[in-house]
């Protein structure tokens, strides 16, 4: 099997820097996740991998193998990268094996060998029991799996998915994120799964680069990417919550809304002008006259099923919305006091 490694990785079209000096190394085996808003550059990077794009610049190697370089590129079929995109764009005409197994009578592998590479890849993807169907007859999450099972049949060394859940409703996306899980548990592919989507990325990938304007801005595991946002922008485009102004006092304290309280930051942080991020769960609801209780008033309330997610504006600091999830309903108008447990500094 096959990491994947980009160094100062460039690819531009006309004015646009559609990646730009990208450096990004894939373990063997690992399934990445690439975050990041529409146009920062997500599909071309993937398709730089796969080889149906060239790059302007820098240098991709596939394990130990340099695929591509100034010196020259590898061609897309002897790169041993499967692809798999949004549209899964199967044969209509051909069964549902027919369509995992057409690429394998193409490269001219025969008949029975074939067979047993279509039925493990079907196997792998849980739909053993439908390779006589015709695609009109499977759900959407079922197509896609045959999609992915038309990838799995190559036997790649590296899979790429290029947001193959956007075409599915809410629910069948939720069923995928388990299908995909779970062929990567079985096949231990190196994995590189773009998206637009945060809740899906830190859903499947142990780790996440996000990218912004052809940039990978910040890679790390979920739970770090959401406790600990490298900048203001992937503070505010991961996870909900909010970013305010603040001072930096000292090591692990930080004044917000006139009121000092502790917060974490990184090591580098020094005393001066910040903000802080504030999730959710950071901030809870206490009686006005507790210490360090900020008076707000209820600008939205919006029910979320067992409990209210409510916008709160600080009193004198009209610009700022502050979210948090409380239990009990409030009326939007009404004043409240909230407190801040906790936060992570940001620069500037
Ligand atoms: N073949 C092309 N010719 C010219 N410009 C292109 C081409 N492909 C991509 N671009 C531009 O490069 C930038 C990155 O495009 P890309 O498709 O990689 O973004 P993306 O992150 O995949 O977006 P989305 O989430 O909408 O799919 C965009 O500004 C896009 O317009
Ligand atoms: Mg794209």
């Amino acid at each position: 099997m096959t990491g994947v490694s980009l160094r100062g990785v460039v690819k531009r079209f006309g004015a646009t820097t559609a990646v730009d000096a990208v450096d990004l190394e894939v373990a063997q085996g690992e399934f990445l996740a690439v975050l990041g808003p529409s146009g920062c550059g997500k599909t071309t990077l993937l398709r730089l991998v796969a080889g149906f794009e060239s790059p302007d610049g820098g240098e991709i190697a596939l394990g130990a193998r340099v695929v591509a370089s100034r010196r020259g590129v590898v061609p897309p079929e002897e790169r041993r990268v499967g692809v798999v995109f949004q549209s899964y764009a199967l044969w209509p005409h051909m069964s549902v094996a027919r369509n995992v197994g057409y690429a394998l009578e193409i490269a001219g592998i025969a008949a029975a060998d074939r067979q047993s590479r279509v039925d493990t890849a079907l196997g792998l993807v849980g739909l053993a029991q439908h390779g006589a169907r015709q695609p009109n007859e499977l759900s959407g999450g079922q197509r896609q799996r045959v999609a992915l099972a038309r990838c799995l049949a190559m036997s790649p060394d590296v899979l790429l998915l290029d947001e193959p859940l956007a075409n599915l409703d809410a629910h069948l996306r939720a069923a995928m994120i388990e299908e995909f899980r779970s062929a990567h548990a079985r096949t231990g592919l190196t994995t590189i799964y773009i998206t637009h989507d945060q809740s899906e990325a830190m859903a499947l990938a142990t780790r996440v680069a996000v990218m912004f304007d052809g940039r990978i801005v910040q890679s790390a595991a979920p739970t770090e990417l959401y406790r600990e946002p490298c900048d203001a922008r992937v503070g505010g485009f991961i996870g909900r919550g909010a970013i305010v102004p603040a001072n930096i006092r000292g090591p692990g304290r930080v004044e917000v809304f006139g009121r000092e309280i502790a917060a974490r930051m990184p090591a580098a942080a020094r005393p001066g002008p910040a903000q802080l991020c504030l999730r959710p769960e950071d901030l809870a609801p206490v009686p006005g006259d507790s210490p360090a209780a900020i008076p707000v008033r209820v600008h939205r309330s919006l029910y979320r099923g067992g409990g209210y997610e409510i916008d709160v504006v600080p009193l004198g600091a009209d610009a700022v919305r502050l979210r948090l999830d409380i239990r009990t309903p409030v009326a939007e108008g009404t004043t409240m006091a909230v407190r801040i447990l906790d936060g992570w500094a940001l620069p500037a």
